[in-house]
């Protein structure tokens, strides 16, 4: 496929196509935000800083690799227990954040996207490396738009190993070549690339290789309405 809407163009649902796997966090709701203060908030318990950057590093990136790589930047070592109790204690700090979350609380355009998919009758599944997925989805009123939902809890692998994409698209009973992948994360767009999937990049052609299409938010993947 040609990168056609690289130079403006708009992205337009390729015929083949029968459904579309969503990555969760980035793509459908803004968590990165939460993420940031949680891990924030426990790089400075351990004395040093984590900044925005370091958390954009961290995007599609599994809970226990995250920490490793903030332990290695803030350079302090802890054992396996105790790092199980960091990501515990992150992942409580996180939660409180996001119990907040409601209806509504959606990344522009993502409502619209996956109401006008189903009226299309594409099948629907997220492929999500958080383990809070399904907590979030119900929180922000969604999760009735998925026919699967595959996520952090069911999968052995993170991204960029195509694990995620394959089962979700098992679960669709969608084969590969027919699924197209939405992802914010290089990890992401490797691993749906891995799958044999078509992958939509939402992001800037500065950060993102790979991607067959790239869009600056949800919403252009309705442009061709
Ligand atoms: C990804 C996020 O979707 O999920 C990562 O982009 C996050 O930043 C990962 O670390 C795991 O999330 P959770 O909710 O299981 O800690
Ligand atoms: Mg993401």
């Amino acid at each position: 496929m040609t990168q056609n809407n690289l130079h403006g163009g708009q992205f337009s649902m390729p015929n083949e196509i029968r459904a579309v796997i969503f990555d969760l966090d980035g793509v459908l709701v803004d968590t990165a935000v939460f993420h940031f203060q949680a891990w924030k908030r426990l790089a400075n318990s351990l004395g040093f800083d984590f900044t925005r950057k370091q958390n954009e590093q961290l995007k599609g990136v599994s809970r226990s690799r995250s920490l490793e790589l903030i332990l290695t930047w803030g350079n302090v070592h802890k054992t396996q227990e105790e790092q199980e109790q960091l990501a515990k204690q992150k992942n409580d700090w996180y939660l409180a954040l996001i119990n907040d979350m409601q209806p509504g609380d959606t990344l522009p355009g993502a409502v619209e996207v996956l109401t006008y998919l189903r009226a299309n009758h594409y099948k629907i599944a997220l492929g999500s490396a958080s383990k809070n997925a399904r907590l979030i989805l119900k929180n922000t009123g969604i999760v009735h738009f998925f026919d699967a939902v595959v996520d952090g809890n069911a999968v052995q692998r993170s991204k960029p190993d195509p694990e995620v994409f394959l089962k979700g698209a098992l679960a669709l009973a969608v084969p590969a070549d027919k699924c197209v992948v939405v992802e914010d994360s290089q990890a992401g767009i490797d691993a749906a690339r891995a799958a044999g999937m078509q992958v939509v990049g939402l992001g800037s052609i500065d950060d993102l290789t790979g991607a067959d299409y790239l869009i600056s938010s949800v919403k252009e993947l309705l442009s061709d309405q």
